[in-house]
């Protein structure tokens, strides 16, 4: 297997304070990557790691088996670091179509790659981002991270606070990104079984430091494991939260 980012016996934080502890993961070519736990324990920063973010204390981050760690956050993302922030970064006052083609470079994902993803996203061409719904918002985000043609695309929370058809919708896509196109990818979500069902591999963080590192499958079936580091429990496949 090809392997596309790893981070090895990575620490990092933001000021004085350390955040991740020894971090040690990795992404292959193709496969998706579930980065999971609860509130406060890493996850955000490991992402805002990766493209560059925070405060780099020691260890690695490879991409293609090039180190990075020590990169701006702008030449992580020429070397094929695709990032779509918490706040999705949309260009309030430039249209869908501007927001898209404002950042694009060649390769498979282009404007009309994109709005066949993203059916409504074509719909809005002409409007503003300050026009869109958060899940317009949340597409047009995940469409500019694609038309730049990553190696790898980082998601954070991209179904947080939408309806739940949205985030169906959402997940969907998702799931063609990464099942059909084959994008290498690390995706942060709190719904942990929608996430493993279309996720490879999983993580889960617990105050900065792996807890858990296998497969999503065996993690979808792992109750202590989701007890324990996620609080909820899986019963027949749905997720119960724990009062
Ligand atoms: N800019 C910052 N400066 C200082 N500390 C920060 C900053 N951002 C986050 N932290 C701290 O880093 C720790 C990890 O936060 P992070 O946002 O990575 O967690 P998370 O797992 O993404 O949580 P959530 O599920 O709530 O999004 C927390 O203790 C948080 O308070
Ligand atoms: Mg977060």
């Amino acid at each position: 297997m090809t392997e596309i980012l790893r981070l090895e016996a990575f620490c990092a934080g933001y000021g004085k304070a350390t955040i991740l502890r020894d971090v040690n993961l990795s992404v292959g070519e193709g496969r998706a990557l579930a980065l999971l736990g609860r509130n406060g324990v890493g996850k955000t920063t490991t992402l805002n790691s990766i493209i560059g973010l925070t405060r780099y204390q020691s260890g690695s981050i490879r991409l293609q088996g090039v180190a990075i760690e020590r990169l701006a956050p702008e030449r992580r993302v020429e070397a094929g670091v695709g990032w779509v922030p918490q706040e999705r970064g949309v260009f309030r006052s430039l249209t869908v179509e501007e927001n898209i083609t404002a950042v694009a470079r060649p390769g498979r994902w282009t404007l009309s790659a994109v709005y066949d993803l993203f059916p409504r996203l074509k719909e809005r061409e002409r409007n503003l981002g300050n026009q869109l719904s958060g899940g317009e918002q949340q597409m047009l985000a995940i469409a500019r991270a694609l038309v730049l043609n990553p190696k790898i695309l980082l998601l954070d929370e991209p179904t947080e606070g939408l309806a739940p058809i949205i985030v169906e919708e959402l997940l969907k896509a998702i799931r063609r990104i990464v099942r059909e196109e084959g994008m290498a990818a690390i995706i942060v979500e709190q719904h942990a079984q929608q996430i493993l069902a279309i996720t490879d591999d999983a993580v889960i963080l617990d105050r900065g430091a792996v807890a858990f590192s296998g497969e999503s499958a065996s993690l979808a079936a792992d109750q202590a494991a989701l007890s324990k580091y996620l609080g909820v429990s899986a019963v027949g496949g749905e997720v119960l939260h724990q009062t």
